[in-house]
């Protein structure tokens, strides 16, 4: 089929007197794994639950495979949804709990058994089919939450958060699985999150989300390299932002030129701290001081002050064939590569 698999139309929900979502369109295409990232409160939870039927939207429409699904519940359309509590039955075990889906929806039971182990198989929980989910770890009571909504063999998987009650070794892990998952199955997955290293790993398209408004959307790479605005510059990935004045739509600074479209005025230069070199030939230079010097691990982290007091934070490789840094207290020329660097608005 053509056309993407999910279409939203002017989708938009008020709570009383709280615009959660303001009106926003928004297409996912079939396979895509999509992260809808943005700062708690951002309205990323309600525009899920709307697009999963359990939420009727204030106003709008949304369509999956082409039709109109916007009056229908959630057990009524294509998707499924993993919920930030997981929400697993305690009473059933995870086989059970597994099949429980399937049971209402009244498949054929041989056949849900056969989905039930092609499951277990899929997240690893063999071990502990007939375990209560009281008696498992969050990370496997997270798997069989997965399960649970991935038997319904969805064409989109909603999921809100599900990695967030999870320790940072167990997210990593996690991480990886889902992926591995959403190459096996080939679905379609939403993905919400606020953690913004989590969407860069996972999705092949970050929608950006503020104050209830889609503000970016594109690859990982587009909204890291090319921040829209001073909001998402600063909300994926670190970035060092330069004030400076936009004058005929080029930006001067360092002794080079940024091609700007837009008015003149006040704008902020975005860069990357390993976007950031010390090389002296580069077409823009700033001159500063080496304040500090910090050792990350992988990289070395670099604050170097400017003559009007601007700090600016360099990451350097550390690792064994890295070049030699200056002293701190040393002057040092910062090289500012134009294709790595966005204006914004202020
Ligand atoms: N049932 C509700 N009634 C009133 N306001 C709500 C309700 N649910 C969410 N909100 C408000 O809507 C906004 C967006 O919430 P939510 O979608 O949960 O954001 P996120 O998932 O990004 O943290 C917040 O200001 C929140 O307080
Ligand atoms: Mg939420």
């Amino acid at each position: 089929m053509s056309g993407p698999l999910l279409r939203l139309d002017t989708i938009s929900k008020t709570y009383r007197d709280v615009t959660a979502v303001h009106p926003l369109d928004l297409e996912v295409g079939r396979g895509d794994f999509l992260a809808l990232l943005g700062p708690s409160g951002c309205g990323k939870t309600t525009l899920l639950r709307m697009i999963g039927g359990f939420l009727p939207p204030t106003t709008g429409r949304v369509e999956i495979e082409g039709r109109d699904v916007t009056a229908l519940g959630p057990e009524k359309r294509n998707t499924n949804m993993v919920f930030q509590g997981y929400g697993l039955f305690p009473h059933m075990t995870v086989a059970q709990n597994i099949g429980y889906g399937p049971k209402i929806a009244g498949r054929d039971p041989e056949q849900i058994d056969l989905d039930v182990v092609r499951m277990l198989n899929l997240v690893h929980l063999n071990a502990v089919a007939d375990r209560l989910p009281a008696a498992l770890s969050g990370g496997q009571q997270q798997r069989v939450a997965l399960a649970r909504a991935l038997v319904m063999r969805p064409a989109i998987l909603l999921l809100d958060e599900p990695l967030a009650a999870l320790d940072l070794k167990l997210r990593k892990a996690m991480q990886d699985e889902l992926k591995a998952l959403h190459k096996a199955i080939g679905g379609t997955f939403i993905f919400v999150t606020h953690d913004q290293g989590e969407a860069i790993d996972l999705a092949n398209r970050i929608v950006i989300m503020e104050a209830g408004r889609i503000v970016q959307q594109g690859t990982p790479e587009d909204v890291y390299r090319r921040p829209a605005s001073r909001f998402v510059a600063s909300f994926v990935g670190d970035a060092n932002m330069l004030p400076a004045r936009r004058v005929g739509a080029e930006v001067a600074i360092g002794g080079g030129r940024l091609p700007a479209p837009g008015v003149d005025g006040d704008v902020l230069v975005v860069i990357r701290p390993d976007d950031v070199t010390l090389d002296a030939t580069c077409p823009i230079g700033l001159d500063g001081t080496l304040a500090e010097c910090r050792f990350m691990g992988p990289y070395q982290r670099l604050t170097v002050t400017l003559a009007d007091g601007t700090q600016v934070i360099v990451h350097r490789p550390s690792g064994a064939d890295a070049a030699p840094l200056p002293g701190v207290g040393d002057a040092v020329r910062l090289g500012l590569p134009p294709a790595a660097c966005s204006v914004v608005a202020p």
